[in-house]
């Protein structure tokens, strides 16, 4: 396995990779890897000849300077499992490679970066949809893979996918979660023990109102209304949004059942912003 920094070479050896028909697999993370990031990058090594992973702390995401400074960052630890997994290339390039001096192009995705986590943190997609873009653009995989945890942000990189005409797969797979149900998170370390435990209030609470969805249950407040009913019962959890979209365009839904349905949560604990959703898929 090589590290790499500087943004030409890895450019060269993925175009050198699909030159010999290699499929090139890409694993996009900020590093903190846990069990989730570990999954992607396993589907990625089983349908992929080349697997690379970016490990870079995207600074144009956070719209909170203590949040960027907080953000853990452990780059032996992390090789050291991806050395393991038989990883070909992490992909860890300084600020400056990413965003040059001058730098000032930004890819903003209309209509889907507004609402729920984009309402609570502006700009954020804007930087997640730009740093993807450039990474892409750098390392041109065939396919990306990323989890459904995050699942605004798949919405908006499939978006950005097809608009702006990268011929790849956008792989997304299934939440890994804790033994509690919390969904495994790179900020979860930044939890005492206690409140991780009462952070799984959020899992708990999307699946009693899918449990209801697939007894029958179809008015959208009272499913809504059931995820903030469970969450008030953890004093330590402040819920901040429930939505109820459709689970690509990420517009309010006009008929509950037309389509499948994303259920989304973000609330905090211990001054950590936790998201997790569920999907109510259409005909249960
Ligand atoms: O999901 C993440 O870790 C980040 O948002 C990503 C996709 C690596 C972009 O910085």
């Amino acid at each position: 396995m090589e590290i790499i920094n500087r943004r030409q070479r890895i450019f060269s050896i993925s175009r050198k990779f699909r030159r010999e028909n290699k499929k090139v697999g890409f694993v996009p993370t900020m590093g903190a890897l846990h069990a989730g990031h570990l999954k992607l990058v396993e589907e990625s090594r089983q349908r992929a000849d080349v697997t690379i992973v970016s490990i870079f702390v995207n600074p144009a995401q956070f719209n909170d300077k203590k949040d960027l400074e907080k953000y853990p960052r452990d780059l032996t630890q992390d090789a050291a499992m991806l050395a393991e997994l038989g990883v070909d290339y992490i992909y860890a390039p300084d600020v400056e490679e990413v965003y040059p001096p001058g730098f000032s192009t930004y890819v903003d995705v209309e209509g889907l970066t507004d609402v729920m986590e984009g309402a609570s943190r502006p700009g954020h997609f804007r930087g997640v949809a730009t740093v993807v873009t450039i990474l892409f653009n750098t390392i041109r995989p065939d396919i990306a893979f990323f989890g459904q945890k995050d699942a605004q942000q798949v919405a908006v990189i499939e978006q950005l996918t097809r608009d702006l005409g990268f011929e790849m797969e956008i792989a997304v797979l299934p939440t890994v979660r804790e033994a509690s149900g919390l969904a495994m998170s790179s900020r979860n370390e930044r939890l005492s023990d206690e409140d991780r435990e009462k952070a799984a209030v959020l899992i708990k609470a999307l699946l009693e109102a899918k449990h209801a969805y697939k007894e029958g249950e179809r008015n959208t407040a009272v499913l809504t209304q059931m995820v903030k009913k469970v969450v008030e019962t953890e004093p330590a959890a402040e819920l901040d949004y429930v939505s109820m979209v459709d689970r690509n365009t990420l517009q309010p839904i006009d008929r509950i059942g037309d389509s499948d349905v994303l259920l989304a949560a973000g609330m905090v604990v211990g001054g950590i912003r936790l998201i997790d959703n569920v999907i109510l898929e259409r005909k249960q």
